[in-house]
């Protein structure tokens, strides 16, 4: 079994959608084996970003992920990491096929209701970021 990190994100948190999107993950066989709420600070998004750190969206990504709660969560099932991204969709959700999240709760290529980990690596660093 393999692990990957799920953040919903504060616009889809502000909608109501933790659960629609809980439901949507464990319907194609997740299983959530870690949860929890928390405002980040702007040290803990921009860290979490860092890789963006030079891109001219950076601050408005991390001032959006500070805007308001956000929910990760460690999910587990075989192939974990590039399923989820499937699950996910493409990061623009004009862009994101149907049946995707981010179809279904994406308002723009910022707003995108969900982050999903694109790698192993990254998805044991960040699942370590959120639950030590
Ligand atoms: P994520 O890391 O959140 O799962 O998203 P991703 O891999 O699909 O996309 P990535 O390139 O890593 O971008 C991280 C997040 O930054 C915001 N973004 N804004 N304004 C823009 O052009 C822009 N591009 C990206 C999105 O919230 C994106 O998910
Ligand atoms: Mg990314």
């Amino acid at each position: 079994m393999d692990r990957t990190l799920l953040i919903v994100k504060p616009d889809a948190v502000k909608k109501n959608a933790i659960g629609d999107i809980i439901r949507r993950v464990e319907e194609r066989g997740f299983v959530v084996r870690d949860i929890r709420m928390l405002i980040q600070t702007s040290e803990q998004a921009g860290e979490f970003y860092e890789v963006h750190k030079e891109r001219p969206f950076y601050n408005d990504l991390v001032e959006f992920m500070t805007s308001g709660p956000c929910v990760p969560m460690v999910l587990e099932r075989d192939d974990a990491v590039p399923l989820l991204r499937k699950v996910v969709g493409a990061t623009n959700p004009e862009e994101a096929d149907e049946g995707t999240i981010r179809k279904a709760h994406g308002a723009n290529v910022q707003n995108n209701a969900v982050h999903a980990s694109d790698s192993p690596e990254n998805a044991a660093n960040e699942i370590t970021f959120y639950f030590q």
